[in-house]
């Protein structure tokens, strides 16, 4: 029986903590705002941004909702980033993803000051990660290493193995897994003899986005599985990328879909809204 990673309860703790920490800082006139903003009405999207304002309600910072039509121009989005940037009560600056497709999405994650990049999607903050200076973290990868050193998993020396390579989840998160002292192998779409090279893994990080795709053959007895997938099986039901029932019985520790990574993005995301009026 695997120990179940409580995702819920962990985000729960660290978002107290914040709360406090906010305080404190208010108490000393240290505030700030998110700016969120949405262009479209993605449902998926609409869940996620009202999800990160109810966060900052809960924690005590103030959050300013930029709702804009799915006709918006990047050179509109593009002029309302720049404001932003200029507002020194606007700590911290968020653009949902994905945006229509007549809107680079890389000219807008570069348009948003690094000083403001809460998700950490900038390029400078993803270089920072990489050498290891000080700067925002990609809030899901972030977020796993919170899971695992909170659930008491030991991350040195062990053979992580990643499953996907994006730009938010699967590279970031190797190179917080490096920097936390993991052997790191990355795999992708194109890897020969995924289930071989999974069975090898201590902690099998599963991103690729593939409902229910990974099951038995893929975990080695005793692994750690953390699901970063979400989805809506034939019946409505949220299930990840792993077939929980198969993958349970061989983990050590296992994160649930829902209520494993998922809650973890937001409270990682508030962390880093934190920090950012902590720096002032
Ligand atoms: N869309 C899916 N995940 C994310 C995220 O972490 N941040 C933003 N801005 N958009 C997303």
């Amino acid at each position: 029986m695997a120990k179940l990673i409580d995702g819920k309860k962990i985000s729960q703790q660290i978002k107290d903590e914040l709360k406090e920490k906010a305080a404190a800082l208010n108490a000393q006139g240290r505030t700030g705002a998110l700016a969120v903003i949405q262009v479209g009405a993605d449902p998926a999207s609409s869940v996620y941004v009202r999800n990160k304002k109810n966060a900052c309600a809960y924690i005590g910072i103030e959050s300013l909702a930029y709702e804009l039509p799915e006709e918006t121009t990047e050179e509109e989005l593009l002029k309302l980033i720049a404001e932003l940037n200029e507002k020194t009560e606007v700590k911290g600056i968020l653009v949902q993803l994905p945006l229509p497709a007549h809107i680079c999405e890389d000219k807008v994650i570069q348009a948003i000051s690094p000083s403001k990049d809460v998700d950490g999607f900038h390029p400078q903050s993803v270089g920072a990660m990489t050498i290891g200076e000080p700067g925002f973290l990609s809030c899901t990868p972030a977020g796993i290493i919170q899971l695992l050193k909170r659930s008491g998993v030991e991350i040195a020396g062990k053979h992580c193995v990643i499953i996907g390579r994006s730009n938010i989840v699967g590279k970031p998160m190797a190179l917080l897994m490096l920097r936390e002292n993991a052997t790191v192998t990355v795999t992708h779409s194109k890897t020969r003899n995924l289930p071989e090279i999974c069975r090898q893994a201590d902690i099998l990080i599963v991103a690729m986005g593939k409902p229910r795709f990974i099951g038995a053959e893929y975990i080695k007895e005793g692994a750690v599985v953390v699901d970063v997938g979400i989805h809506r099986d034939e019946n409505n039901k949220l299930c990840g990328d792993v077939k929980f029932e198969e993958a349970e019985p061989a983990a050590s520790a296992i994160t649930p879909v829902p209520g494993g990574v998922g809650p973890m993005t937001i409270a990682m995301l508030m962390s880093n809204c934190v920090q950012s009026i902590e720096e002032g």
